[in-house]
Formats: structure tokens, C-alpha cells, sequence
């Protein structure tokens, strides 16, 4: 499987100022590439991930034990200077001063998804038949497939139209439901196949047209804006004096609620914000990894 390329890896690096001795919240740690980059200029990570199989790649890439204190050992140089723990972020408070890490010198949130999250079985690719569940927290109650095959069709098409921004989000929503009737919608490509028949009547699109929808389903069930606004308050109090919260975002609903938290932050003088505007990632950041192209990242210094 290939490493998840860490987005944006310069800039955090810089805005999250690390140095040696300092410690860092990766509430976003799967994939290990962020978290590696910060252990590698021997600072000391506390990483957190909702789901066990990122964290265990994670484990894999930089050879730990999960949540052990671990031996002298030549071979695993980063081990003294990483704990990793599997929660939802929305915890981040909790866990932070379980694990000693409070008055820390920064925190970062990577948002979304791994790339590898797409081929380990959750049924986030429309490209892949696999059961129609989503959720990255195995533990979470509702699935996508819940959602698909009992919200009402007003429904369906609010979420598809909110968290998709699908223009056909109103004839989506109308063929899954009948479709539903009939029997009920269990896999990706048929979910995607839905999705297809209503484009072959609009054509024209450049993306997959199904990775609209798909998107909304996997924030719906992971309740990732909502998240997102209870773990952003925690991060700051974590935080010392003239420690960072870097943030990257990659949908317009996510970017919204950190430019606010942030700007009400900064009014309320708690936070000063060091990214007047986002910071996107270059030309040829982009050319090597695609996924970077709807980057956004907003750092903050605690005051
Ligand atoms: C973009 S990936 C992180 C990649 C990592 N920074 C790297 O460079 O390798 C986002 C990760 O955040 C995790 N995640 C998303 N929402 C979360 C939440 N609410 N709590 C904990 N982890 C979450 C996902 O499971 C995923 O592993």
C-alpha cells in the first residue's frame, strides 16, 4: 500500500513551529505522515485517529506499540516520543490530559479522509463494491447505508445539495427512493450506479459524477462538521501561550467553521490568526498529489 502523502507538509512544519523538545497534538494522525515529519525534528507527538486501522498504519510506518510505554530500542528511534491513541477528536481535552499533554506547543487537524482509508474496506470509493457503511469509527451507530435507505427523499436531497453541493441532488434523491421500494440499496457501485443513471440525463461533468454524494454520505455519517465544532474550542485550551492550532480543511463547510472560530477567537483575545487568507498548496504540490488541490490551512497562535 503507498504512504499517505502528507498535504501541505512544509507549511505545518512552519506555522505549527517545530523544534526539538516541543509537543504536538496530531488529532488527525492516520497515516503517520504529518506525525513522522514532527518526530523526525525530535519533537514529541501525542497522535489521535477514530479509526484502528489508520492508527495501526501509523504504528506500522514509524514501528510502535500502540498506547505503550516502550523499551530503549535502537532500531525504533521515534518510539519515546509518540503516544497513540484511538478516539474520536471530539475528546481531544480528555485524552490530552490523560496522556500529560496539556500546555503544549501545538495542534493539528488534518481533516477528511487517508487516501488508503479509500481501499481498507470502509465503502468510500464509488469505484469499489463493497457494503455501503462509511463510517471510519467501526464502533459508530449509523451507516451510510442507514441513511440511503431510510432519511426521506426531502432529506436525502438537503444532504446531497448541503454537504455535496450536487445540482442533481433533488433526481438523485427521487431514484433512490424508488429505487428503495423495491428493494433495499447495500453497496457502493449500486449506490453509484443510482447516481450515474440520473448523469447520463445531464452529461457533462468532469469528476465521477457519484463523488458528490458520496462525499456527503461519508460527512453525514461521521458527523464531521459537527466534530469539528466541539474539538476546535478543546485545541485551544490545550494549548500554552503562544502555542498553534494549524488546521487544514478540504470542503467549504469545514474551511467556514475554522475561518470563524478562528476570526471570533482572535475578537474574543484568545487567538491571533497568522493566515490573513487560507494557504493553498503549489502547482507542484498538486501535480504529485492530487488530493491535495482543495487544501485549505488556517493557523492561529494562542495569546
Ligand atoms: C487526511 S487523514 C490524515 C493524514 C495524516 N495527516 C498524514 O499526513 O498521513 C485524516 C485522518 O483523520 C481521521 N479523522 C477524521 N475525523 C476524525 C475525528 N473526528 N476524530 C479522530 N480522527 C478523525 C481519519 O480517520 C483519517 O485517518
Amino acid at each position: 500500500m503507498e504512504k499517505h502523502k502528507p498535504v501541505l507538509l512544509k507549511e505545518v512544519l512552519h506555522f505549527l513551529d517545530v523544534g526539538p523538545g516541543r509537543r504536538f497534538i496530531d488529532s488527525t494522525a492516520g497515516g503517520g505522515g504529518h506525525t513522522e515529519a514532527i518526530l523526525e525534528r525530535k519533537a514529541k507527538v501525542l497522535g489521535i485517529d477514530q479509526d484502528p486501522a489508520a492508527l495501526e498504519i501509523v504504528r506500522k510506518r514509524l514501528k510502535v506499540r500502540l498506547r505503550t510505554r516502550p523499551r530503549r530500542d535502537k532500531t525504533r528511534p521515534n518510539v519515546f516520543r509518540v503516544k497513540l491513541v484511538q478516539k474520536n477528536f471530539t475528546h481531544l481535552q480528555e485524552v490530552a490530559s490523560k496522556e500529560g499533554f496539556q500546555k503544549i506547543n501545538g495542534v493539528l487537524f488534518d481533516l477528511g479522509f487517508a487516501s488508503f482509508q479509500l481501499d481498507s474496506g470502509h465503502g468510500l470509493s464509488f469505484s469499489r463494491e463493497e457494503p455501503l457503511d462509511m463510517r471510519l469509527d467501526p464502533t459508530l451507530g449509523v451507516t451510510a447505508s442507514d441513511l440511503v435507505n431510510s432519511l426521506p427523499e426531502h432529506e436525502l436531497t438537503k444532504l446531497f445539495f448541503e454537504f455535496g453541493q450536487e445540482k442533481q441532488a433533488r433526481a438523485i434523491a427521487r431514484n433512490i427512493v424508488r429505487t428503495r421500494s423495491l428493494k433495499p440499496v447495500e453497496t457502493t457501485t449500486e449506490l453509484a450506479s443510482l447516481v450515474e443513471e440520473v448523469y447520463k440525463r445531464h452529461p457533462g461533468n468532469r469528476i465521477h459524477p457519484a463523488t458528490r454524494v458520496f462525499m456527503a454520505l461519508r460527512m453525514a455519517v461521521n458527523t464531521e462538521l459537527e466534530n469539528l465544532e466541539q474539538a476546535l474550542p478543546q485545541a485551544v485550551e490545550v494549548l500554552k501561550k503562544g502555542g498553534r492550532l494549524v488546521v487544514i480543511s478540504f470542503h467549504s463547510g469545514e474551511d467556514r467553521i475554522v475561518k470563524e472560530f478562528m476570526r471570533k477567537a482572535e475578537k474574543e483575545g484568545l487567538l491571533k490568526i497568522l493566515t490573513k487568507k487560507p494557504v493553498m498548496p503549489k502547482e507542484e504540490e498538486i501535480e504529485g498529489n492530487p488530493r491535495a488541490r482543495s487544501a485549505k490551512l488556517r493557523a492561529a497562535e494562542k495569546i
